[in-house]
Parts: structure tokens; sequence; C-alpha cells
């Protein structure tokens, strides 16, 4: 084993501590998330996403798995001028807490918040995105990928979170408990399928709990 796989973990926890939180208002509810053990992205897949949206500064902005709201608050202060978020979440206390939140941040008027499951919510969207960030179910990746692939513009961004499973994903499915079997070979089947797509170039990045970072290089060919 070489040093760096060595000393991952320490070299984590040091760049952890030489990032700064956010300042202002975004600092405070990424502190408080992390605090209240909220379903969050980690602080270094923050800091990466944050490093993307200054470049791509987007105008459409769709995310999937709102939770209470902190990844929908930093990509607002990367969006262009007079830029949008949609964001879907199913779960009622999570988007209570979010609308709270952008109250907080005084973002309401560029988020617009779907309630319900992005299975059945996706398929209705018409709209063209410039930027996606996927963050729900990790089990259902596969299952929204065409309609992603559809609602993403030509020289939009993909970012799919948490597709490391914990680290699992490198195991055999032979080496995880039975009952985490169907996530494990969903999500290999959404890795497969995103890392042989024409429509993409894909970088699986080793960051927080992985991340997929996606360019949409062209249209899907029609079938
Ligand atoms: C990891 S959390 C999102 C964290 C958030 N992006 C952040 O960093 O602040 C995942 C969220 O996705 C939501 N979710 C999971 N599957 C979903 C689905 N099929 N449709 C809508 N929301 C879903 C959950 O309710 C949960 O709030």
């Amino acid at each position: 084993m070489d040093n760096l796989s060595e000393n991952i973990n320490e070299t984590i926890k040091y760049i952890n501590e030489l990032e700064d939180f956010f300042d202002g208002k975004l600092g405070e509810v990424q502190k408080k998330a992390y605090a209240d053990n909220i379903p969050a992205i980690p602080k270094e897949t923050a800091k990466f996403l944050s490093v993307i949206l200054s470049i791509k500064r987007p105008k459409n902005v769709l995310e999937i798995g709102t939770a209470t709201g902190f990844s929908a608050s930093l990509i607002s202060r990367y969006l262009a001028e007079d830029g949008r978020i949609t964001t879907i979440d199913r779960y009622e206390i999570m988007l209570n807490s979010a609308k709270k939140t952008f109250g907080f941040m005084g973002i309401e008027d560029k988020v617009t918040v779907l309630e319900g499951d992005a299975a059945e919510i996706l398929p209705t969207l018409t709209g063209k995105y410039d930027f996606i960030f996927l963050d729900a179910a990790k089990g259902q990746y596969i299952y929204f990928l065409p309609y992603i692939e559809k609602l993403l513009d030509v020289g939009g961004i993909l970012i799919a979170d948490d597709i490391f499973q914990g680290g699992n994903i490198s195991q055999s499915r032979y080496e995880i408990p039975r009952r985490q079997r169907t996530i494990h070979s969903r999500m290999r089947a959404f890795l497969w399928e995103i890392c042989h797509s024409d429509v993409f170039e894909t970088a699986l990045i080793p960051i927080g709990d992985g991340i997929a970072f996606c360019h949409k290089v062209k249209e899907a060919k029609e079938e």
C-alpha cells in the first residue's frame, strides 16, 4: 500500500481543517445541517461544487433531493443573473425545513420547490436545465437517468452524489449484506451507463462518498 492509501483518512481530515466553512448565512446553514446530523453534502463535496458552479454560473438548475436546503442554498450563491433552481423532495418534513432555510437565505424567489417522488415528477418536467444535481435515493439513479439525459442541455453538467455507497461499490455483490445488493447492482448499472454513454463525458471522483461528474456533449440518438 502506498503512502496516500494509508493516509487517506488523515488527508481528508487535513483538507477539511484547511478549508473554511462558507461565509455568511450559507455557512450558518451548513454548520446547522452538520450539527443536526441532517443528510447534506459533506464539506469537501460542497467546496468542489462551489468551484464547478463558480465556473459554470448556471441559469436553470434542477436538484433532485432537497433535504433541508443546504445544497440548494449553496447553488443559489453561484447562479447566473436571473438564474433559478427547481428542487424536488418527497419528504414533507424535510421540505418544510428547506422552505425555512430558503426564507432565512432570502432566496425564495429563486427556488421552486416540487413536492413528491422524483420518479413521478421527472416525466412531467418540460424545461431545459444547464446544471442537474442528483442527490436522492441511490437505487433510483438508474431509473432517473433517461429523464435527466433529456432535461439536460448540451453543454450542461450533471453531478450525482454518493456513488461509492460508503465504499461498497468496489466490492463484489457477494461480499456485501444481502439487503444492500439491489441498490449495489442498480448503482453499478448507473455508473456503467454514464461511463459508456455517447451523451456524457464522465469522471468518477473520490470526494465525499464519491461523485459522478458528467458533461453532456451531445443529444442522444433518436431510437
Ligand atoms: C442526501 S439528502 C439530500 C441532501 C441535500 N442535497 C443537501 O446536500 O442539502 C436526500 C434527499 O432525497 C430525498 N429523496 C430520496 N429519494 C427521493 C425520490 N425518489 N424523490 C424525491 N425525493 C427523494 C430524501 O427525502 C432526502 O431528503
